[in-house]
């Protein structure tokens, strides 16, 4: 009840004056915030909250429950140091302890099934579990990336039928969308400017206020839920499509015999060239999103041409690859059935431990499949986690000199290391994101 007056006083307000310090200092009032899922998203999210609230840590996963407990962050994100100055955070897996909460955030992955169609069961699964705890006045926000109306389309029958309560009469919602960019600690979640939104006007306003308080780079309200996740889904469409023309690029001037990136050097001397780069594009965004927009673009019978073109170059790139790899090793008499390859990264971004839909695996299968005998070494990603998803099993260190070297993945390690250990005269460097000494290499894409 507290929190309704509090949260009436506060539209009151903000019809007559935007966001002032009063403000943000009534939302700080007795609010309770429960972040479900503590993943690379919700984790430092949760984090940034708890310095201004009083916040519950929940996630399904038990292990991931009792490591924060102890200190230990398995993304790598967040020091144990941190871990520990966040400490009135309380963590747990029971959702009986969410139950006080009056603002909810979801933060739970958004994959795609093997037909790469959304997959929506944690969304649902979580909204569900919030819809049985769900009391007037509770606001829900979802920060999963998401197609435009998914939020209202799916998730809010879900709590209204869970809780028996009414969408914008007793509970509210709202869309924020997340754009940490893991593996790079220059840019804390709290200097990335969030887009905001929300169910009513006033509580557009609420959820903006209540970002603002933690986001120093400032916040944008989206005047809808569906412009919000409509933007988040394109931020990264937008990517995927600008990449894959650089792979397109790359294809081409690898048949012309062009060093593409002296091309793009020379061509982003002009001011409004966009500076991209051709690469192996996975993770479970920037080549997961655009089935999302697609998804969503077929259910209302429009058929984009430009997005699934994108992604169609974009996901044979690690093909092309490692058949650039065994034309170079054939070139310099190279034998290939049983020649020795090693892998250099399998993560799907630098400095990252995220493995999900890395396409580094295309480049080893591929390479296996020509009878290449394949080590992989990624100091950064977890040997089981790597072991559990592509029944790899990585070697703790390469002490041996190789016929082939891929560097698929620019980790800080790779760029230190001693490359006399792994390579000599003959060996065939390929270096897929081009950050190596020109003159070291053999080919790079
Ligand atoms: N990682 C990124 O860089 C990034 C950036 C922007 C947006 N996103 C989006 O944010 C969402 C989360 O991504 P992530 O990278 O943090 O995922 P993640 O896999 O790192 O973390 C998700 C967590 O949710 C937990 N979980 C699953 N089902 C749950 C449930 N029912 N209740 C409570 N916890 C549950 C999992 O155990 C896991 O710990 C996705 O929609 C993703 O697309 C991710």
């Amino acid at each position: 009840m507290y929190f309704l007056t509090i949260l009436k006083k506060l539209i009151m307000n903000t019809n007559r004056e935007t966001a002032t310090e009063k403000n943000i200092e009534k939302i700080s009032q007795n609010i309770t915030i429960a972040v479900l899922g503590l993943g690379y998203v919700g984790l430092p999210l949760a984090i940034a909250f708890s310095s201004k609230y009083k916040t519950i840590g929940y996630d399904i996963n038990n292990l991931r429950i009792k490591q924060l407990s102890e200190g230990y962050d398995y993304t790598q994100e967040i020091s144990t140091e941190q871990l520990h100055q966040a400490s009135s955070i309380t963590y747990t897996n029971d959702v009986n302890d969410i139950k006080y909460a009056n603002v909810y955030i979801i933060a739970v992955p958004t994959p795609v099934d093997h037909s790469k169609r959304p997959d929506l069961q944690h969304l649902l699964i979580s909204t569900s579990e919030v819809g049985k705890i769900l009391k007037k006045n509770d606001i829900i926000i979802y920060e999963s990336t998401v197609y435009p109306g998914c939020t209202e389309e799916d998730c809010i029958p879900v709590l209204e039928k869970e809780s028996r309560l009414s969408y914008n009469q007793d509970f509210f919602c709202g869309y924020s969308p997340e754009r940490i960019n893991p593996g790079d600690p220059s840019r804390p979640i709290t200097s990335i400017k969030k887009v905001t939104s929300g169910s009513t006007p006033e509580i557009a306003e609420y959820i903006d206020q209540l970002y603002q308080s933690i986001i120093s780079a400032g916040t944008f309200k989206a005047s809808s839920i569906r412009v919000a996740e409509a933007s988040k889904a394109i931020e990264n469409a937008q990517r995927d499509v600008n990449i894959s023309f650089m792979n397109e690029l790359a294809l081409l001037f690898d048949k012309l015999d062009i060093d593409t990136h002296e091309v793009l050097e020379a061509a982003s001397t002009k001011w409004n060239f966009l500076n991209f780069k051709p690469g192996l594009v996975g993770g479970h965004c920037i080549g997961v999103d655009p089935y999302y927009l697609l998804h969503k673009a077929e259910s209302v019978g429009y058929h984009p041409q430009v997005l699934l073109s994108g992604r169609r170059i974009n996901d044979q790139m690690g093909i092309y690859v490692a058949n650039k790899v065994v034309k170079l090793m054939i070139r310099k008499g190279h034998k290939i059935e049983g020649s020795r390859a090693l892998i250099l990264g399998i993560t799907y971004k630098e400095n990252c431990s995220d493995i999900r839909n890395s396409k580094v695996i295309d480049v080893v299968q591929e390479l296996e499949e020509f009878g290449l005998q394949v080590d992989v070494w990624d100091p950064v990603a977890s040997t089981e986690k790597v072991r559990a998803e592509f029944g790899i099993e990585m070697i703790s260190e390469p002490t041996q000199h190789y016929d082939a070297i891929v560097l698929a993945v620019a980790h800080q390690a790779f760029l230190l290391m001693n490359w006399d250990v792994i390579s000599n005269t003959t060996t065939i460097i390929y270096d897929v994101k081009s950050v190596l000494d020109k003159n070291m290499v053999s080919g790079r894409l």
